[in-house]
Parts: C-alpha cells; structure tokens; sequence
C-alpha cells in the first residue's frame, strides 16, 4: 500500500485511519534527513490513497514524539546546506498541511523544536498529560527551520510565541492547551484511543468538505480577509457540485445518517 519499506517509520492502516510512527525511540525519534524523506514519500503515498481519510502522526515509545531534528546533522550545517535542510523540512512539512486529508499529532511525550514544529503542521494535535512542548533551538545557538517561526505565532499569537521561541522552555501539555497550542489533553493511556476516535469521527464526514475547509482555513489566512471570502465563495460553489453534497442534505430531510462517498 505504501512507498515503504520504510526504515524509520511505521505505518499502520485500520480501515480509513492511517497511522504514522516515527520510529527512531534511541535518539528519541529525532528526525534525520532520510526520515524526513521517508515521511515525504509516506504522506504523497497517502494522500493520493483516496481510500485513507485521516492520519495520525505519533511516536514510537512511552518518552518521545520527535525531540526535534537530529543534532548530528545540524552541527554540520554550512550556510548553503542549512538553508536547504531548512527548506526540505519546510517542503515535507508544508504537504502535511496541504495533503487534503486532516493529519492528527498524537504526542505522547517530548514535541520539541521540529517535533513541536511537525505537530503544529499536522491539522489536530492531542497530547499525553505528560507531554513537553517547546522550541529549543535557541539554547543550541540556532533558530527553527522548519516554520516554526511562522507556525507557532500563527496559532499562539505573538507574545507567547516571542516567549516560547526566546527562552526555549519546554511547556506542559496543560500549559500548550492553555495558549491554544494543542486541541485536547488526555492521559497517556487513552491518547491513542483518543486520536482514533477523533480520526473516525472525521473518516466519517465528506472527504471533498473536510479537503475545502482545511483550504479555506490555511489559504485564507494568507490572504486579505477579502480574498479569503472570495476563496471561500469559490469552494462553497465547488463543494455544490458534489454528490456528497447532495447526500448529506438528502440525508437529513429524510431523517438519516449521510453516507459520504468522497465524490
Ligand atoms: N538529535 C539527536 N539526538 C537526540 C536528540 C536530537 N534532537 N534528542 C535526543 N537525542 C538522543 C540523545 O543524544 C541521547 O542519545 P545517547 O543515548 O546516545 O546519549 C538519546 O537521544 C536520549 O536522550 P537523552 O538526552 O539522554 O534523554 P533525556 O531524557 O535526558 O532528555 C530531552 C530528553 C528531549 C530533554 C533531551 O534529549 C534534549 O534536550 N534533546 C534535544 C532537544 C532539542 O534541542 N531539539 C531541537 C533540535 S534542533
């Protein structure tokens, strides 16, 4: 099914929930660059997979979800490599956010630098009570690369995310739901259960809306709050055109349960 093997990852199909783990638990799940390939290529694998619906990203082990990028690598960063181990990051990311299908984090441990950063791409996150979350770089001399710059202030606002960026503190998972960092806290033995309620609960919904809603909500925010309007006028019009959509307001006339075709 996928563009596996994989040596890095695992990935895991229950009907339309695919499951990711990233699976380096002896460097706590840091990402190295041919694990951020390895995601790449899972991610287009899925999002082209149109009988996946939802996907959920976590970690391997009880300690970490990504405790960032991989330092060995980093320390060998020359100006010109760095900007393209930014940009790479930024890519796979950017498809995690783009793939047209929701992508939820289950973090059940450490999200530091571009694990907090892989989490903030994803479209839900949902953490183990024990979970950390914070962007380190600064202690290592260095900054985010993979958007967090960008990702963090979006969703926490500026000042906490200035706080966040410039101290490097890691932050509880009561503390991240707080600022509006992470959707849900719940303990660690019910975050998986957690995540696949939640991806089942969207698995179910129409595929083409939850695509155009996703769109809406990352394009717009790019746009004027004119532009974004008209964008959602524009996918409004769009999702009219499809069966589900005929369904889903057949569905609650006649007093039923829509059944969503993706078409
Ligand atoms: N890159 C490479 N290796 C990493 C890593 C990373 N981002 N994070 C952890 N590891 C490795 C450690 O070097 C250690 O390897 P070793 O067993 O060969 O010594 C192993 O994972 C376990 O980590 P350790 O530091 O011993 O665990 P801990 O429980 O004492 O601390 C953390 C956990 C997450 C607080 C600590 O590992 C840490 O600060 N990691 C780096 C976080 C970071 O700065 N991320 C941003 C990177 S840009």
């Amino acid at each position: 099914m996928t563009a596996g093997p994989f040596e890095n990852l695992l990935v895991d199909r229950d009907g339309a929930v695919a499951t990711i783990t990233i699976n380096r638990p002896k460097v706590l799940n840091a990402l190295n660059t041919q694990t951020l390939d390895e995601l790449r290529r899972a991610i287009l694998d899925l999002a082209h997979d149109a009988s996946v619906r939802v996907v959920i990203l976590t970690g391997s082990g009880e300690k970490s979800f990504v405790a960032g990028a991989d330092i060995n690598e980093i320390a060998l960063q020359t100006p010109t490599s760095g900007r393209t181990h930014a940009m790479t990051g930024q890519h796979v990311f950017d498809l995690i956010e783009t793939m047209g299908k929701p992508v939820i984090a289950a973090i059940n441990g450490y999200a530091l630098g571009g694990g907090c950063e892989l989490a903030m791409a994803c479209t839900m996150r949902i953490a183990a009570d024990s979970a950390k979350l914070g962007q380190p770089e600064i202690n290592l001399g260095i900054i985010p690369g993979y958007a967090g710059t960008q990702r963090l202030s979006r969703l926490v606002g500026r000042g906490a995310a200035l706080e966040m960026l410039l101290t490097g503190d890691q932050i509880s998972a009561a503390d991240a739901y707080r600022l509006g960092l992470v959707n849900r806290v719940v303990t660690g033995a019910n975050l998986m259960g957690e995540a696949r309620k939640v991806a089942q609960a969207l698995a179910a919904k129409a595929p083409i809306a939850l695509r155009f809603i996703i769109d809406a909500v990352n394009n717009g925010l790019q746009m004027s709050f004119r532009e974004a309007e008209n964008h959602e006028a524009t996918l409004f019009g769009l999702v009219a055109t499809t069966e589900d959509m005929r369904e889903g307001t057949r569905a609650f006339l006649e007093k039923r349960k829509p059944e969503f075709k993706g078409k």
